[in-house]
């Protein structure tokens, strides 16, 4: 018999009690921000005019609105992830911190089609096969800016390794890949955009260690042409 659960049954996010908390906590804001996060709301805050709409690709659990609420970024938020319990997570909590439920939609993005003017992308593409299709997504979609944090060298790596941290007795592999800055640059440029890469402050530049692998993690800001 075959059945088309695979999706669930591969996909780590789905596999991690420790993350589905740790998510949980950071909608519940009982944990500090991530540097990222606060260096992307930053980064995005010039290229707002009130009332623009923003989309969080790969949102996890949609945390990134507190991010944008508490700085009082004029946004409206929407965030797509392809875990439904991490989903879940973000419709049961932010509706007390002002976000509907229905602004969080399970969604993987090499699916999503429509409109946005803001999209930011954030510690997603490189856990994937690889980035053309999804970045390709967001880039259509995106009316003015796309924010990017990703997994970045001078030469590309390409890993699909095991990751130990998940819940017991699950066996699983996940992709830790580092794009090649130029080509992504290149990539971005050729769906026209003004392509800045921009030096990550919670790394400053040094390999960060996640889930036992080296990330490479940089910011790219893509302002439409
Ligand atoms: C490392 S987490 C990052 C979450 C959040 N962006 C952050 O920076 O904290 C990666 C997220 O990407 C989601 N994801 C993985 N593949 C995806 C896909 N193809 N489409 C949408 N989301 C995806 C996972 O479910 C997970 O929530």
């Amino acid at each position: 018999m075959i059945n088309g659960n695979g999706w669930a049954k591969y996909c780590i996010w789905e596999h991690s009690s420790r993350v589905k908390e740790l998510y949980a906590r950071r909608c519940r804001l009982e944990v500090q921000e991530m540097t990222c996060a606060a260096q992307c709301a930053e980064m995005l805050t010039p290229h707002v005019t009130p009332g623009d709409s923003l989309l969080d690709a790969g949102c996890g659990s949609g945390y990134f609105f507190h991010s944008l609420r508490k700085r009082g970024i004029p946004v409206e938020y929407f965030g797509i992830d392809a875990a439904p319990s991490l989903v879940e997570i973000g419709r049961q909590i932010l509706p007390q911190y002002g976000l509907a439920a229905e602004r969080l939609q399970v969604m993987r993005i090499e699916d999503l089609d429509g409109d946005v003017d803001h999209v930011v992308c954030m510690n997603v593409l490189s856990n994937l096969d690889n980035y053309h299709r999804p970045l390709e997504r967001l880039l259509r979609c995106a009316r003015k800016t796309v924010i990017v944090r990703e997994s970045a060298r001078e030469q590309a790596e390409y890993a699909y390794v095991p990751d130990k941290y998940l819940d017991g007795g699950v066996d699983l592999k996940v992709y830790v890949n580092a794009y090649p800055i130029r080509e992504l640059t290149g990539f971005m440029e050729s769906y026209g955009f003004t392509v800045t890469r921009i030096l990550d402050r919670h790394s400053a530049g040094k390999p960060q260690d996640v889930i036992g692998y080296p990330h490479y993690w940089v910011f790219f800001l893509a302002v439409r042409t």
